[in-house]
């Protein structure tokens, strides 16, 4: 038996009376596209930063591949496999899309400003092959027509696939998308879910997904998780969510169906 890619172990995190996040646990397999729903202000945000080390809960374990998290910093969790990306694009605006995601790179650059000067040949190896990985992402997420656009410029479902390839540059075991879908159309929507599962499928990566849009997270996810004020009241396939009775409750009796719930 092999240990699921990561494991998220009775996780508590508050803030001040506030229980954000109140002993949660969960796992995610390996090449499992995981999704995380909950009413607004659920801890779907906070379980998110308590992964990629922003938040410290006060209890809990957070392993990913053998590697405890917790109490680690966030570029250290980065270089151990997790990647993100954020519910407001982050990215550098006035930079093109082929320099926001060299800057993906960044932490996988493995040799300091002095060397780079002493080795120049293996600086430029190197140089050579960050290059060729944001060019097979560019492929990838089909950015070729804007790679040497200035973000800012760019429509929002483009500028959301280059924040994605950002995150990819930077080689994850693991994806933690949060509402990769806020904001787009049907169009950007049915091509940011095929990116997805081409990231699952052809890349072999996991990714975690917090997102509003039922639709999207019924047709596209392996196993769902919901959270209510911080507690998980329901985790299995989307169709056992879905008829689960303490889920429905939470929705205020609404049915969980197509379609947007407020959050
Ligand atoms: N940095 C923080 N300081 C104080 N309270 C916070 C902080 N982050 C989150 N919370 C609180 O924790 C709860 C969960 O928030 P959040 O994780 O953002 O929910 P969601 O993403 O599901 O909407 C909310 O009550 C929120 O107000
Ligand atoms: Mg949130």
């Amino acid at each position: 038996m092999t240990e699921p890619l990561l494991v998220f172990d009775d996780v508590h995190l508050s803030f001040g009376a506030v229980k954000a996040v109140n002993g949660v646990s969960f796992d995610v397999g390996r090449n499992e596209l995981f999704a995380v729903i909950g009413p607004n202000g659920a801890g779907k945000t906070s379980i998110f930063n308590v992964l990629s080390g922003v938040y410290r809960p006060q209890q809990g374990s957070v392993r990913l591949g053998g590697d405890e998290l917790l109490r680690k910093s966030p570029p250290t969790i980065a270089r151990l496999g997790m990647a993100r990306t954020f519910q407001n694009i982050e990215l550098f605006t006035n930079l093109t899309v082929l320099d926001n995601l060299m800057l993906g790179r960044h932490q996988h650059i493995n040799y300091t400003a002095l060397e780079a000067f002493v080795w120049v040949g293996r600086a430029r190896r190197e140089e050579i092959r960050h290059r060729r990985l944001v060019e097979e992402i560019v492929d990838f997420l089909e950015l070729e027509q804007w790679r040497k656009m200035p973000v800012g410029l760019l429509p929002y479902g483009v500028q959301k696939r280059v924040e994605l390839g950002r995150a990819l540059a930077m080689e994850p075991k693991i994806l933690l998308l949060d509402e990769p879908v806020a904001g787009m159309n049907l169009e950007e929507t049915e091509d940011m879910a095929r990116y997805i599962l081409d990231i699952r499928d052809e890349l072999d990566l996991s990714l975690i997904m917090v997102e509003h849009d039922m639709g999207l997270v019924m047709d596209i996810a392996d196993r769902v998780m919901v959270l209510d004020f911080g507690t998980r009241i329901a985790i299995g396939t989307p169709a056992e969510v879905q008829r689960d009775p303490a889920v429905l409750h939470a929705y205020l009796g609404g049915e969980l169906t197509d379609g947007e719930v407020a959050g």
